[in-house]
């Protein structure tokens, strides 16, 4: 089952009880601009959801830029790396922090590489501004055994919903941003079928 809502994942946090999906797995906005109002203030209140939501780990590509601030303040269990090889102008790798909910599920016990070579998705290949490659999150998610649902709060094209698809979990998703809404279902239609629509 795939349900993916049009609406700020802060407000849609509310439907969720505590422990209620094994695993949260995201790319949240990077850019101090593409949140309102103070970036750490935005991003903490979306850590403390997912954290919250969880049953078993939280998992979240971040940017190389605001990878130091985050290990400080919100020390993860451990951080994988995403390679992209050789790509200008960017950075040449992001962050993946794993958090862990409790000593009932040990990440540490399921993770069996800490890097990811992955060449990102560029120019023409693009249907959204931030999408990233399937592979990635199959490869990452496809580590954490005995989970059978997953969260993405910020699931921009939908790839977090296609990899789950791929690997049998049951997803949910939260997009606020109507045209990428639309770019996620259009995507997940195209893709597979019996997709729960809900906006
Ligand atoms: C980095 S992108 C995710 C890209 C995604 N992993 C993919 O492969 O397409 C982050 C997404 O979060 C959305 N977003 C930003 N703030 C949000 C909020 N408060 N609630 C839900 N979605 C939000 C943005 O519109 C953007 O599409």
């Amino acid at each position: 089952m795939i349900n993916i809502y049009q609406m700020d994942f802060l407000e849609g946090a509310k439907m969720f009880k505590d422990n209620s999906v094994d695993l949260i797995f995201t790319s949240p906005p990077f850019k101090d601009e593409d949140v309102e109002g103070d970036y750490w203030n935005f991003y903490e209140k979306a850590f403390n959801e997912m954290c919250r939501i969880a049953s078993k780990t939280v998992i979240i590509i971040h940017s190389a830029t605001k990878m130091n601030e985050i290990i400080r303040r919100w020390p993860p269990k451990r951080t994988l790396i995403w390679g992209k090889g050789i790509i200008a102008p960017a950075y040449r790798y992001n962050p993946i922090f794993v958090y862990q909910k409790s000593d009932e599920y040990k990440v540490n016990k399921y993770i069996y590489t800490d890097t990811f070579g992955i060449a990102p998705i560029k120019n023409k290949d693009k249907i959204h501004k931030y999408q990233d490659p399937l592979h990635l999150y199959i490869s990452v998610l496809k580590m954490f055994k005995d989970c059978n649902s997953v969260l993405d709060p910020f699931i921009g094209s939908g790839t977090t919903a296609l990899a789950a698809n791929e690997l049998g979990l049951d997803c949910y998703g939260f997009e606020k941003d109507l045209e990428s809404w639309k770019v996620c279902m259009q995507r997940l239609k195209e893709t597979m079928e019996g997709v729960m629509l809900i906006d």
